[in-house]
């Protein structure tokens, strides 16, 4: 939050049920209206939200989101234009996808094709990523590409931590919060969740590199739009390909998916083995899904299928 001084303003968003990030069963029709609350009831009525999930004034003016969709179709990457995905699922074909229930997210724009403008976007990522001879200058063109509003609304570039020297690169979805305010992957409550899931197979940052598939924090969480996966794409493979792990751990449906090119479920496509294919040199590399440690912290009965998973990740590294 940006200070006190933005509490009405939050508040009386909130309250008029604009504030994309708030649950829907968290809504009742009898809002308290904040333009009627003093300044210590608005602090309290903002504090409320925020423990709802709504952490931030996204938008100038208020809008109903009642009848909008909530997620966008599971699994919607776009490969650009012309191109195949760089990953490819070598376990049997996609079946009925069987999407875990995600928690709320706010609604994001319809998926739809990629303009003009997007494609220039994602081809002057390509351009970036490929002149990219190392990790310092990939981190260096992502500071400096604009294709991205996300940046603007994003306190810091969240690109890696860990060893990049080491054999299992994990790659999540998007930074949070704690994440933003950090700029390093995963240091919230579901990083520290997955920092002990490694631990139990002998892992750490030491012996791991981790990244994301969007490297700004969306506002207020939501899920990144297909734009900005395929802007960041070429990045990320990029990325994958200067680090070359001997295994890749996809952490969560959006990065399993749109890395392996599916729009299998991750209930679906966890603890299985793929290949992901880096795109210029056609080197496959073993690529595991798992679980998203934020999907285990609402569904701990799935712990013990993640921790199958991590025996089979642990006997790939012995
Ligand atoms: N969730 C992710 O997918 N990535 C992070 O960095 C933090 C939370």
């Amino acid at each position: 939050m940006r200070g006190a001084d933005v509490a009405p303003e939050l508040a009386a968003r909130a309250s008029s049920d604009t504030v994309g990030v708030m649950s829907q069963d968290a809504r009742t029709d009898q809002q308290p209206d904040a333009r009627h609350l003093d300044a210590h009831q608005a602090l309290a009525l903002l504090q409320l939200y925020i423990e709802w999930g709504a952490d931030e004034a996204i938008e100038p003016t208020p809008q109903s989101r009642l009848g909008a969709t909530l997620l966008s179709p599971a699994g919607k990457t776009t490969a650009p234009a012309g191109q195949p995905p760089a990953g490819k699922a070598v376990a049997a074909p996609p079946q009925l996808s069987e999407q875990p229930s995600p928690a709320f997210r706010p609604a994001v724009a319809p998926a739809r094709p990629l303009g003009t403008m997007d494609q220039a976007a994602v081809l002057s990522a390509r351009e970036a990523a490929r002149a990219a001879p190392d990790l310092a200058a990939l981190k260096a063109a992502l500071e400096r590409f604009e294709g991205l509003s996300l940046r603007g609304t994003a306190t810091n570039l969240v690109f890696a931590d860990g060893n990049p020297k080491a054999r299992v690169m994990l790659v999540g979805e998007a930074p949070g919060a704690d994440e933003d305010r950090l700029g390093q992957p995963f240091v919230g409550v579901s990083g520290q969740l997955l920092d002990r899931m490694m631990a139990a197979i002998g892992l750490d940052r030491t012996t791991f590199y981790i990244t994301n598939v969007c490297f700004w924090r969306p506002p207020g969480n939501r899920k990144p739009t297909d734009l900005e996966f395929a802007a960041q794409k070429p990045f990320v493979e990029r990325h994958i390909e200067l680090v070359r792990p001997k295994v890749l751990v996809l952490v969560g449906a959006a990065a399993a998916q749109g890395l392996l090119g599916t729009t299998e479920g991750i209930t679906r496509l966890r603890g299985r083995w793929f290949q992901y294919t880096l795109g210029e040199s056609g080197h496959a590399i073993p690529a595991m899904p798992i679980f998203h440690p934020a999907y285990l912290l609402r569904q701990p009965a799935q712990k013990r299928e993640t921790w199958r998973d991590l025996l089979k990740l642990r006997d790939s590294i012995q």
